[in-house]
């Protein structure tokens, strides 16, 4: 399955402009990539042996290891992290390559049992699959109930569960949002009927990048859910300003009929590798668990979850990067004179282009940015940019003054 925001990327992605120089090449070596990754200081024999790189050498280790750059086009477009994920994940994924030939239910087990302690709830509360789209997926199917159910969702938020419900026959009702580009728990609220089999809020929420109220939240959600599952998609919650604040898992310790859905894919750096978790009762868990399975999950996505977790200084030095990156790009487009969802929380911008969105990738595309190909209903002319490595800010950053001038 494509990621829904590369679906009307092709003709983007076709266009690349040649702004690579000719001698600059991409290091494709094993050595070439650790090394682009930012391990060069860490031993390959070693990684490959499963050994711990040496007190002095993890000493010196960067944050976090660095993909290997292609300058030709500043990649903006689908809230991937630039800063890549944590070199503990990387010297994890290196060290148990080989166990990629064993199905990977025990350490599965750990990584669920290593989440529970995180969050407070019971190992059986944990399902895992590969990346979240597939939870948001069998979800949909889930809720959908062969034609009868109806989702209750807003208007301009990740279309994980909405599509998937729809295509399974589900009404979807989608609300419009605040005057502030906000989710309107309200309106939502107003729509929940003896019909509705789920409800679905994104926060921060892809694409406005804006969070709701956390108090009004968890009065929607404990509402809600007493009619039907309360879907709370955390994909982005570890960027924002406020996580503790933030943060619902509360709500299914309490036992309120509330799945919480996380990913490695944006702060962890893991978009590529795929690992997904959700949170629910343990009777929600098994059974979204039996949904998503789908024969197991993959072994590096797994060791590299755990060593991210365990790795408790990447968070936190990731989080001021995204800041950064979010608030310039706010910045600078407001100081354009552009509409914007304000106060974005998440690793992205969403603002109005004032032309179709596709023309202004395209635009954006001919300086040498890829931002996202395609619109959401009723913003044609809204785009969402993400933040990047600050070559790729730059580049952003003069492109827009150009494209939106
Ligand atoms: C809000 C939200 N949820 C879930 C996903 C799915 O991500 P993944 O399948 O990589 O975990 C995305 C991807 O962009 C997203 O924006």
């Amino acid at each position: 399955m494509r990621h829904p925001d590369t679906i009307s990327d092709d003709k983007l992605s076709e266009a690349k402009p040649p702004l690579r120089k000719p001698d600059e090449k991409i290091d494709t070596s094993r050595r070439g990539l650790l090394r682009g990754f930012g391990l060069a200081s860490v031993g390959v024999a070693a990684l490959a042996a499963g050994c711990a790189p040496a007190a002095t050498e993890a000493a010196a280790a960067p944050a976090a290891a660095t993909p290997p750059v292609d300058k030709s086009v500043a990649i903006m477009g689908a809230n991937e992290s630039p800063f890549g994920p944590s070199p503990k994940a990387i010297e994890a994924m290196v060290a148990k390559a080989a166990l990629t030939a064993r199905y990977a239910d025990a350490e599965g087990e750990d990584l669920k049992a290593q989440v529970a302690a995180i969050e407070g709830v019971s190992p059986e509360q944990v399902f895992l699959a590969n990346g979240s789209s597939p939870i948001l997926a069998a979800f949909g199917e889930m809720i959908a109930q062969t034609g009868k159910g109806q989702l209750v969702t807003s208007i301009a938020t990740y279309e994980g569960v909405p599509r998937a419900a729809g295509q399974y026959g589900a009404e979807v009702i989608m609300t419009p949002l605040t005057a502030e580009f906000g989710i309107d728990l309200d309106a939502m609220a107003a729509k929940v009927s003896k019909k509705t089999t789920a409800t679905y809020v994104c926060n921060p929420n892809n694409p406005t990048g804006n969070m709701v109220d956390p108090v009004k939240l968890k009065a929607f959600a404990i509402e809600a859910s007493k009619t039907a599952p309360c879907f709370i998609d955390e994909a982005y919650l570890d960027l924002c300003d406020d996580y503790a604040g933030n943060v619902m898992t509360g709500l299914v310790r309490d036992g309120h009929n509330v799945v919480i859905c996380r990913t490695f894919s944006k702060i962890y750096g893991m978009a590529g590798q795929r690992l997904g978790y959700g949170i629910a009762s343990p009777e929600m868990a098994k059974q979204m668990g039996m949904a998503t399975r789908m024969g197991g999950v993959n072994h590096l996505g797994i060791v590299a979850a755990m060593a991210s977790l365990a790795d408790k200084s990447f968070v936190p030095a990731m989080q001021p990067k995204f800041k950064a990156g979010r608030e310039r790009l706010h910045a600078v487009v407001k100081g354009l004179g552009r509409p914007i969802a304000s106060n974005p929380q998440a690793s992205f911008i969403f603002f109005d282009a004032g032309m179709p969105a596709k023309e202004f990738a395209e635009k954006m595309m001919a300086e040498g940015v890829r931002v996202v190909g395609r619109s959401w209903t009723q913003y044609d002319n809204w785009s969402r940019i993400c933040v990047g490595e600050d070559w790729e800010m730059d580049r952003c950053e003069a492109a827009l003054k150009k494209v939106l001038a």
